[in-house]
């Protein structure tokens, strides 16, 4: 039997303890230290404020479940998780139900614990106000309308359309909203199948160019407008303010900023340079 085992066996384990102890003590050693507590593991809310999906499931917001669009967020917006910024969603939900809708806002909030969140609808959702939330009624398909709830909010760091979803009045708040974005904003786009559906003033043509995905698609474009070969080629405002445009099923997430970095296509066309 090894020495160990024996000694415990013949004193007993408490007298083990105590005759290791006396020993420690004899020669100056400090008693081995034990772990520090592990910190309280968060509970409720807290314990998922991190995870998107997960908030989105508990809020019942579509974001998550009957569309997948909180996992991309999640990766485009986590940038922003502590930081205080004004988002703005357009389509606080519920439509016209009473005392229906702001499961987003409240999703938004939760994630965002600095953030101003802002939503905007054509109905009264003002049961929806509280802490780091407002809310405000207007027509998304009305200039004017997002023109006056821009100007209230001050500066957009994040801009969600989940409104109406009809084209023409998507394209409407881009033309009107995204001119308004901070530089470095986040612009996003939802459900854009309806896009596809005439009953939904969309189109059956994917050519077609009066679209909210014929506006969308156009944008790709404009990310490379310096290798356009044409000199006459006036660059739009998108064309100069857009590094990134991602297509997702339903979803586009367009990042705002100085779009500038070059062209080697002199080098590239010699030749046609050349002649002219
Ligand atoms: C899909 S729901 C929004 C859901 C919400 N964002 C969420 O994820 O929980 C769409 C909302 O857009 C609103 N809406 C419809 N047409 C609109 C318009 N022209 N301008 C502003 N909001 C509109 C509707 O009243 C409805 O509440």
């Amino acid at each position: 039997m090894p020495i160990r085992a024996a000694m415990k066996t013949a004193l007993g384990e408490k007298n083990v303890r105590v005759l290791r102890r006396l020993k420690r003590r004899l020669s100056g050693q400090k008693p081995p230290s034990s772990p520090p507590p592990a910190p309280p593991k968060p509970t409720g809310l807290a314990a998922i404020s991190g995870d998107l999906n997960k908030l989105a499931l508990h809020f019942k917001t579509d974001k998550w479940g009957a569309h997948r669009y909180t996992q991309h967020y999640q990766r485009h917006l986590q940038h922003l998780k502590d930081d205080s910024f004004n988002l703005l969603e357009i389509g606080i939900g519920g439509y016209s139900r009473a005392g229906q809708g702001g499961a987003s806002l409240r999703m938004w909030k939760a994630f965002f614990p600095n953030a101003q969140i802002f939503g905007m609808d054509i109905q009264d959702k003002s049961f929806v106000d509280e802490d780091r939330i407002t809310t405000f009624v207007g027509d998304q398909s009305d200039p004017e309308s997002l023109n006056a709830v821009a100007d209230k909010i001050g500066e957009l760091d994040v801009i969600i359309d989940d409104g109406s979803h009809r084209s023409p009045h998507v394209i409407t708040t881009f033309a009107t909203l995204f001119p308004r974005l901070k530089d470095g904003g986040i612009y996003a786009v939802e459900d854009t199948q309806s896009s596809y559906w005439p009953e939904w003033m969309g189109s059956e043509d994917l050519d077609a160019r009066d679209t909210s995905m014929g506006l969308l698609k156009r944008l790709t474009d404009g990310l490379n407008y310096e290798e356009f070969v044409d000199e006459n080629y006036e660059p739009t405002y998108t064309d100069r303010n857009i590094v990134a445009v991602h297509f997702y099923h339903n979803l586009v997430i367009i990042e705002k900023g100085k779009n500038a970095e070059g062209t080697n296509k002199r080098r590239a066309l010699k030749e046609r340079y050349a002649k002219s």
